[in-house]
């Protein structure tokens, strides 16, 4: 399928060089969340979190006091940037997996040098616009394109994309390639590789394993913003798809699964209860829950294994003193 592809100067996207669109809109969020319900294990994918709502509740989780991630990364790539920006040369083109709200990739351009171009790529459509925009804004001298799409999606880069000769560095921040079990993050990887071409580099973020109370605390913050993201999604669920559901009979979970070294959220029912969505009913017995996020854990050695097989050269990695978290800078050779 072809994205719709605008052209700037239309209202909120004169600071956008371009916007491509290639998600589909809520009939796929109606069909994920009844394929969802209908498995015994029933789960929602982690990527319809980020509705407005959950995209500011997620830049909350970010200033807890116990989501370490976010500050340690920031500490890091402060630390780690001017080598990165010896490594990639003038020029760049910056394309971001997971833009989010796009404040990491302020430094990424303030480091780089001459960087051209930026190009953030994310699922959540008008949080995109607006962060891509900004930044446009902000950056005057730095082309800035937005492309909305999952991760999955088979991106191309629009020809009004291609403006420098430059490397292409891939940044991909926050762990957040910890949301897909390995085989897929390593397709995942894959693709990214087919975007950034030979020569091309991947700055990369993962969070570590580590002592399970930091992790255990970090997902189960003392404020309730995490449950307060977690329980979004059923609100999400009513206010998109008019689902009928007893949002008392659902509790924040997050566990740590250490045969597969992940955290799993899940929505827990606290009694017997039915989601009633898209004309059918989900029965909930007490104690069942939906599984809504993984976030995997890596060791170094563990996501070079990934990376490598994916394409990647791996020699150059950071971590912070605690070893927390670490930064990767991927090549393609
Ligand atoms: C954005 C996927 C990296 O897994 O830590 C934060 C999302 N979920 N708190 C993570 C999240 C609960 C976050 N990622």
């Amino acid at each position: 399928m072809l994205p719709k592809t605008k052209h700037p100067n239309e209202g909120d996207e004169d600071h956008l060089h371009f916007f491509a669109d290639y998600e589909p809109p809520t009939d796929d969020f109606l069909a994920d969340v009844i394929s969802g319900l209908s498995r015994d294990q029933k789960s929602i994918s982690p990527k319809y979190f980020y509705d407005q709502k959950g995209s500011a509740l997620f830049d909350e989780i970010c200033r807890t006091p116990e989501y370490y991630i976010t500050r340690t990364e920031l500490e890091l790539l402060d630390r780690v940037l001017p080598d990165v920006a010896n490594m990639t040369g003038p020029d760049a083109i910056v394309i971001e997996w997971g833009s989010g709200s796009s404040w990491k990739i302020r430094k990424v351009l303030d480091a780089l040098e001459t960087p051209a171009e930026y190009i953030a790529i994310d699922i959540s459509r008008e949080h995109l616009k607006a962060a891509a925009a900004e930044i446009g804004r902000q950056y005057p001298s730095v082309k800035v394109g937005a492309i909305c799409a999952d991760f999955l999606a088979p991106v191309h880069l629009p020809e009004a994309a291609l403006v420098s000769q430059g490397r292409r560095l891939g940044f991909l921040p926050g762990s957040t390639i910890g949301n897909f079990e390995p085989p897929v993050a390593q397709e995942i990887l894959q693709r990214a590789a087919g975007l950034l071409e030979p020569g091309g580099a991947f700055l990369i973020g993962t969070d570590l394993q580590k002592d399970e109370k930091i992790l255990l605390a970090a997902y189960n913050d003392a404020g309730g913003v995490t449950e307060a993201f977690n329980l979004n999604l059923l609100e999400r669920m009513k206010a998109e798809l008019a689902a009928e559901v007893d949002l008392d009979a659902f509790a924040h979970e997050a566990i740590y699964n250490t045969d597969l070294n992940r955290i799993e959220m899940h929505l827990r029912a606290t009694r017997s209860t039915t989601i009633r969505v898209g004309g059918k009913d989900f029965a909930f017995a007490p104690g069942e829950t939906i599984h809504t996020e993984n976030s995997h854990k890596f060791t170094i050695a563990g996501f070079q294994e990934i990376a490598r097989k994916a394409g990647f050269d791996t020699s150059h990695f950071w971590t912070d003193e605690r070893e927390l978290f670490a930064l990767h800078y991927l090549t393609l050779p």
